[in-house]
């Protein structure tokens, strides 16, 4: 595995105990002014947002108030003194969200930053705005316990969320159990990342959740495989895909011959979902490489999620070690940042 260079692999195995560490940040961090909060938005770009959609996935049934999230320059309308806005960049530096920072300021939002440093940390210290400062030194997309842990934290702290503390050490002590399974020294045979790894392998991958729980899941396996392997990737989600992108299954061609198939699943999901993955199933079976379904583990929403963002993860690596390509360094996004500048 030398050709890891930036250690997303030690990430990896580390991330039961940044998921630890991020919840005790949290747990310390200074709190925004209380106020009748009418919504929560979160703000950022790629790594640094998919903990939002997290956020917006597991607080769904348990906060009284939506929480959207926001990739973008600019900010929704709605968003004034009643929004609570959480800007995340791992960086501090991405255009968008200092752009969305100084946006919600404008609109009187309550903020709370989080991010290594850069150009947000020294803004939100300028402006007396808490922030939370995690550890630098990993990939943004690596360090998604330490982006969206802390939120929890913060919510519960304000009397938003009821207490999630327990759900975040389930989660801590399954993912260190299933780090045993998923490290490199377990064979294919019994290691499911590296089976995934090899159905991927020269195909595309095509990733399905299910609304309201796997749906970003599905949407971090994808944009794992592109900035982990450098390959494409697709996501889609159930019951919505069963009205549109599975017609596109009638394709008469070897093109189909290319896709492999993951059908994320959960115990949680919808009971009308779960027919829908068995008919979908043996509708496309056959036109396909491969339909494969990984289920979630634990009991908690939160290390059900985490279960199988964990395995993507792992299998997003070994892709790119079957590529011989370096996991890490992503290159055109550097580049593109730079053009921009
Ligand atoms: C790189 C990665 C990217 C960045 C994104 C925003 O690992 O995941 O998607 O997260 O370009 O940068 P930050 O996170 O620094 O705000």
């Amino acid at each position: 595995y030398a050709a890891d260079t930036k250690g997303m692999l030690k990430s990896l195995w580390e991330l039961p105990g940044q998921c630890a560490r991020a919840w005790e940040l949290g747990m310390a961090a200074q709190l925004p002014p209380a106020g009748q909060f009418k919504h929560i938005l979160v703000t950022g770009l790629g790594g640094s947002a998919i903990g939002g959609d997290f956020l917006r996935v597991y607080a769904a049934r348990r906060l009284g108030v939506p929480v959207v999230v926001n990739r973008d320059y600019v900010l929704p309308e709605f968003v004034g003194p009643h929004t609570l806005v959480f800007a995340v960049s791992y960086s501090g530096n991405t255009e968008e969200t200092l752009s969305a920072y100084a946006r919600a300021r404008e609109k009187g939002a309550a903020l709370v930053v989080l991010t290594t440093g850069g150009r947000l940390g020294e803004m939100a210290r300028q402006d007396g705005v808490p922030v939370i400062t995690v550890p630098g030194g990993i990939a943004p997309r690596s360090a998604t316990g330490y982006l969206f842990l802390p939120t929890l934290a913060v919510l519960y702290r304000m009397g938003l969320l009821p207490d999630p503390g327990q759900e975040v050490h389930e989660c801590v002590s399954l993912l260190q159990s299933m780090r045993e399974e998923l490290k490199p020294e377990v064979p294919r045979d019994s290691n499911p990342a590296k089976m995934l790894a090899a159905g991927f392998y020269n195909r595309i991958p095509v990733i399905w959740g299910s609304s309201g729980t796997t749906e970003v899941v599905a949407q971090r396996w994808k944009g794992q495989i592109n900035e982990n392997a450098k390959a494409p990737a697709y996501w889609n989600v159930f019951p919505e895909l069963n009205h549109n992108e599975l017609v596109g299954f009638e394709f008469p061609g070897e093109l189909l011959r290319r896709l492999y198939v993951v059908i994320l699943r959960d115990p949680h999901d919808h009971p009308r979902v779960q027919k829908r993955f068995a008919i979908t199933r043996e509708i496309m079976e056959g036109a396909v490489a491969g339909v494969v379904e990984i289920m979630a583990r634990g009991s908690g929403a939160l290390a059900r999620l985490y279960s199988l963002v964990y395995i993507g993860d792992y299998a997003s690596v070994y892709l790119a070690m079957l590529y011989g390509v370096d996991p890490g360094p992503v290159r055109v996004i550097d580049t593109l940042k730079a053009r921009l500048a």
